[in-house]
């Protein structure tokens, strides 16, 4: 497996100010629904959300909002939210009081990281990636996310039969997702995609409100499932 040690992160971390209602949601409920990745020893879902049960890890959950949304329709599955961005977690936290989602845990920090780390082989049910960052330039691709480094990892922590499911609206990013996952040994494209590979958005993921601007705007959304 590519060295994932020296890579470089699919961020840019900034200081960003909580607005005074994500900060007292932070302060009332980041330490009891959230932690930080660099503190996760071994990720051990069953002390996490007080059930055993199918845990699928979102990487950049952004606002929350999809999330939240994924959450709440699927209360039999523990939904492990991984971001770096605090406003963003801060509003998932408040979306997850809102609808009482006891199957939503959060994470800060990188997922990248945190599979690397703390997440043994096996162990989840599924992986989505919605809309990473898309370093359109040419000189920063070397910052996506989906790269074959790190596919081969995220496929290595899901369970035979476990699924990885991606989505972007930059096709140039879409066709290096489908040649990096179709390349991964341990992942199969899901049956169900068209001869090109793409999916039409499964019931599960969210349509967002970003998302239908870039219909509107004429752009395609491809979504990519592969299973392990
Ligand atoms: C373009 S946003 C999309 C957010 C959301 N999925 C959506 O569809 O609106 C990508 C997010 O991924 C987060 N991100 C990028 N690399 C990450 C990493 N290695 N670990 C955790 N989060 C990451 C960024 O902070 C950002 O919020």
């Amino acid at each position: 497996m590519p060295d994932t040690h020296h890579r470089i992160p699919s961020f840019v971390h900034q200081r960003n100010r909580l607005s005074e209602g994500q900060q007292h949601a932070w302060d009332r409920w980041w330490p009891e629904y959230g932690g930080d990745v660099a503190e996760v020893e071994r990720l051990e879902p069953e002390a996490l959300f007080g059930r055993t049960a199918p845990v699928v890890l979102e990487i950049g959950s952004g606002m929350g909002d999809a999330t939240a949304e994924m959450a709440a329709a699927a209360p039999e599955v523990d939904h492990l939210a991984v971001e770096v961005y605090e406003p963003g977690l801060a509003r998932l936290l408040m979306l997850r009081q809102e609808a009482g989602l006891e199957n939503l845990r959060l994470l800060r920090g990188d997922a990248v990281d945190l599979l690397d780390r703390a997440v043994p082989e096996g162990l989840l049910e599924g992986i989505r990636i919605f809309f990473p960052d898309p370093w359109p330039k040419r000189r920063h691709h070397k910052r996506r996310l989906v790269q074959p480094g790190f596919v081969a990892l995220a496929a290595s922590r899901l369970r035979p039969g476990g699924w990885l499911h991606l989505a972007t609206d930059w096709e140039h990013y879409a066709l290096q997702m489908r040649e990096v996952c179709d390349a991964c040994p341990l992942l199969h494209r899901a049956p169900a995609a068209g001869p090109e590979g793409w999916l039409p958005r499964p019931d599960s993921r969210p349509l967002t409100k970003f998302e239908q601007r870039a219909e509107r705007e004429g752009r395609a959304i491809r979504d990519l499932l592969y299973v392990r």
